[in-house]
């Protein structure tokens, strides 16, 4: 989706006691690193990393014999709990770097934490497990289904672990679909998507992007043009991680048509990890919509959403996942996932918020985020601080605050002079 960065004179400033330039460090390519074989390598930028968790771990200690008696342990083990509860409640409070929605309330649920609920399998053949959730997950599955304007004959999908899960799996899909497909992402997209390309030896292509992070069209061209020769598998952005970009899904079609990519020679994955969610909600947002040659879709459930626990939901054509599915004996049911045990408390929690919530509660928590993101980037620039919004989106991008302990104090997400806030629902004024 074009976006627009507004770069008034603002974006130059003098600020943390040097000149500082967000829309030109938004600009700036990453530098390629070539190998010495010529080929291209990724960037090895110095990357601060986060404290060494071994000195401040919490070491298993083996019970004494006459614990059970003296009940040390327990008391010595609801210490250690309540502390850690403590510190969850002060983290939570300072969290504004990840698109978590830390708002939410599922005391109702606080009754099935007793069982271990497990989805192993298909979501739509029971296995011999009984302890499943599967009558949540599939009702989750069709409302998204109905969201993202697919038949209920038509789609076959699952809830996963994460939005990177749902990436892996879209992108295996294509893979099985055209297995010499090339794959071609934009350069800001997750690096799951470049984790899957080295996972399954596929070929893959890096597109530029433009300043606002979304995919440059006209780079997508001169990249499809020499490989006509070979089917194409696209990654498209519903929301980029650093910048919450949205690709203009419309334009990567017309693009794909226009260098002679008829519909039964590509394949579209968008991810939706972050944004996937919260675009059906938005005025004027482009559509995601399986009337469109889109293969599949996935989001993260943990994020806009707001799960307790990561996972995610992957949607794609039935058509398309036979090739990809085998029937397990031991299962009694189809193996189709990227993983083999599944969370089936997870499902509850989706099928819990969309029910509380439905369409009406996420559209006015959708303009509620965006409000709030454009205060934050008007607050930011009042105070001297460069910052930039990408239309339709809640992630506001400013300039790396100097102090690490900031960073951390408020767990921003920062890539290389950049830092951002993603406004979640929980985040106030
Ligand atoms: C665009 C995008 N895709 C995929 C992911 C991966 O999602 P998850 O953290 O749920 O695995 C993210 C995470 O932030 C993301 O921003």
């Amino acid at each position: 989706m074009a976006g627009t960065f507004e770069h008034e004179a603002t974006s130059v400033l003098k600020s943390n006691g040097k000149v500082f330039d967000l829309a030109a460090v938004a600009k700036e390519p990453v530098p390629p690193v070539v190998a010495s074989d010529g080929s291209i390598v990724e960037n090895e930028r110095e990357i601060v990393l986060g404290r060494n968790v071994h000195t401040t771990c919490l070491s298993i200690t083996e019970p004494e014999v006459d614990d059970e008696s003296t009940g040390d342990k327990e008391a010595f083990m609801a210490g250690v709990l309540a502390r850690y509860r403590k510190t969850l409640i002060e983290r939570t409070k300072h969290h504004l770097g990840y698109p978590y929605n830390l708002d939410f309330d599922y005391g109702a649920l606080a009754q099935l934490q007793h069982f271990s609920i497990n989805n192993l399998g298909d979501p739509f053949i029971e296995s011999n497990y009984g302890v499943h959730s599967r009558q949540f997950e599939v009702g989750v599955l069709d409302w998204l289904a109905c969201l993202w304007e697919i038949e209920k004959d038509e789609y076959w999908g699952y809830i996963t672990n994460c939005g990177t899960e749902g990436n892996l799996h879209g992108i295996l899909v294509g893979r099985e679909v055209f297995p010499d497909g090339i794959l071609y992402a934009s350069q800001e997209s997750h690096y799951s998507v470049f984790k899957a390309a080295r996972m399954y030896r596929m070929e893959c292509v890096k597109i530029r992007t433009l300043v606002t992070g979304e995919i440059d069209c006209a780079d997508f061209k001169a990249k499809l043009l020499p490989n006509k020769d070979k089917p194409a598998i696209i990654n498209v952005n519903m929301g980029t991680t650093v910048k919450g970009a949205v690709d203009d899904l419309d334009l990567v079609i017309q693009t794909l048509e226009e260098c002679g990519f008829s519909h039964d020679r590509f394949y579209i994955h968008c991810d939706g990890a972050l944004f996937g969610l919260m675009m059906p909600f938005v005025k004027c947002a482009p559509k995601v919509s399986f009337k469109k040659p889109i293969g599949s879709v996935s989001v993260s459930g943990h994020k806009f959403v707001g799960c307790p626990m990561p996972c995610g939901v992957q949607l794609t054509r039935i058509k398309h996942i036979n090739a990809l599915s085998k029937n397990v004996e031991y299962l009694a049911s189809r193996d189709a996932t990227i993983m083999g045990s599944r969370n089936g408390h997870a499902p509850i929690f989706l099928w819990y918020t969309l029910n509380r919530k439905g369409y009406k509660g996420f559209q006015k928590e959708v303009q509620k985020c965006l409000r709030n993101a454009h205060y934050l980037k008007d607050r930011f620039r009042e105070e001297g601080i460069s910052a930039m919004l990408n239309e339709l989106s809640s992630t506001v991008v400013f300039e790396r605050p100097l102090d690490e302990e900031f960073v951390r104090r408020w767990q921003l997400a920062c890539e290389r002079n950049m830092a951002h806030v993603i406004v979640m629902p929980n985040v106030t004024i």
